[in-house]
């Protein structure tokens, strides 16, 4: 069994936790009521002999242990409700308090420029949603004073928002879903087929006046290349400054970028930042970085109720979870350079296995871009050849537990993935993309297996063929 990185939990019953989640294992292991550490439970019906090599850290994470406890101590001891005076309320209203200046020390931000949300899509809707809002608000106060009409030429005049085309769902969905509900014109910024990056410039030539949103993700979930905000934030503040109300807002969804490398909001000069917790081993809650929420920055609520979260995102608040998320966050903050050096490390081992194992001609790497810089955990890979789709390779493997690109796109069967094309992936290398990223506790014998389960499950392949 492997020894752990951190020591805290170990990647092999991870694994087989995760084939479970996933229904990679059999039916009788799939069922609910396991324990997850072992002892009298469904696993002793499964076949337990084969390890499982988890490396779909993008997808999702695995809680560290002191996670755990933060959240179960909560559960314990802190259910009661935030907003009541007495001792049980009091100490969840501190464990929030503490979560929420953790976040905030993890981004680069203050207590009061998080809002806790239930995950990253809400956080990503809020900030479109708020968008839309301010744009007829500073519409509306301007044609009071006359300086803006709300037709033009006949036509009524829309708030225009600016994204990429490899953003995750929860901002393509809802950027494209506003879009044919008339309720605004959207740009979708093509990353260039040379570097996988959106390019300022051509996010610069995209606005128009009545742009109100720029919203480009930090890292991207499937190449892992990493986007120029702060460039970007850069051209955009100064643009600002140029021209009257209402200024562009500026968002980045990090969900990939965090707890990978250093994420500064005041240093990238966001407006909005998207924070995901099971991206960086917390539980699936999440939080919204707002520079100084309705006041500096504009802050629509979606929901009304009972006053949490300033009211920007109302409803009592998951006491437990965000003491998770605080608590992962406190790690990040703490153990970030010893991650980021592991993930990389780990990942260029990774790399140089596939090569070594099968030819630098058999493998394209579609996380190497001429000029990019990318994640240091995620390693996307095609082994070349016709019966190599990636679906079919991972199908093959025994131990892998991998993904052929985003897990919300798992059943879009063997249509190369969107964001690979956009990038400039041949559809043919695209269609056997495998996306392999690492954690913190992946080890180098856990790629010597991976690498060797890849390459049994190749022979496989073309042994049938
Ligand atoms: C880049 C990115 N943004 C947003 C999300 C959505 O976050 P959540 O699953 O918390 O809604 C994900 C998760 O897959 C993601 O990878």
């Amino acid at each position: 069994m492997e020894k752990n990185f951190q020591g805290h939990w170990d990647p092999v019953m991870m694994g087989k936790r995760e084939a479970d989640v996933m229904g990679e294992a059999d039916s009788a292991c799939s069922a609910s009521g396991h324990h997850p550490h072992g002892g009298q439970s469904l696993w002793q019906h499964c076949d337990l002999q084969e390890e499982r090599i988890y490396m779909d850290y993008n997808a999702t994470t695995p809680l560290e242990s002191e996670v755990i406890l933060a959240i179960s101590e909560a559960l314990h001891e802190a259910w009661g409700n935030p907003s009541s005076s007495y001792l049980p309320g009091r100490k969840a209203k501190n464990i929030i308090n503490r979560s929420r200046e953790n976040v905030a020390r993890m981004v680069g931000g203050r207590a009061e420029d998080i809002i806790f949300t239930s995950g990253g899509t809400e956080a990503n809707n809020l900030v479109f949603y708020t968008a839309i809002k301010y744009f007829w608000e500073a519409r509306g106060a301007a044609e009071i004073n006359g300086q803006e009409k709300s037709h033009q030429n006949g036509k009524s005049v829309l708030p225009h928002i600016i994204t990429s085309n490899v953003e995750h769902d929860s901002v393509k969905l809802t950027a494209e879903n506003l879009s044919r509900e008339g309720k605004a014109d959207v740009t979708f910024v093509p990353v260039s087929k040379v570097t996988a990056r959106v390019e300022v410039e051509d996010v610069m030539a995209a606005v128009r006046p009545t742009t109100c949103l720029i919203s480009v993700m930090l890292a991207n979930n499937e190449t892992g290349v990493l986007m120029p905000i702060r460039e970007l934030c850069q051209r955009v503040r100064s643009l600002n400054k140029q021209q009257p109300a209402p200024r562009i807002l500026l968002h980045t969804d990090a969900a990939q970028a965090i707890g990978k490398v250093r994420v500064d909001a005041q240093e990238l000069g966001v407006d909005y930042l998207t924070i995901v917790g099971h991206k960086f081993y917390a539980p699936r809650v999440g939080a919204l970085y707002v520079n100084g929420p309705g006041t500096t920055t504009p802050v629509f609520p979606m929901f009304f109720g009972g006053g949490q979260e300033r009211n920007f995102r109302p409803g009592t608040e998951n006491t437990p979870m965000i003491a998770g998320l605080g608590k992962a966050a406190e790690l990040v903050s703490t153990h970030l350079s010893r991650y980021e050096t592991h993930l990389r490390e780990t990942t260029l081992y990774l790399e140089q296995r596939l090569q070594d194992v099968f030819g630098r001609e058999k493998i394209h790497f579609n996380s190497h871009f001429l000029g990019s810089e990318t994640l240091p955990n995620t390693c996307n890979v095609s082994i070349l050849g016709p019966e190599l789709k990636g679906r079919r390779v991972l199908s093959s493997c025994r131990r892998l537990l991998a993904s052929v690109g985003a897990a919300c796109h798992s059943n879009r069967g063997d249509r190369p993935s969107h964001i690979l094309l956009s990038s400039g992936i041949p559809p043919e290398v695209a269609a056997n993309a495998l996306r392999l990223s690492v954690g913190r506790g992946t080890t180098h014998s856990d790629v010597e297996l991976a690498v060797e389960d890849l390459r049994q499950a190749v022979q496989q392949l073309e042994g049938l063929s």
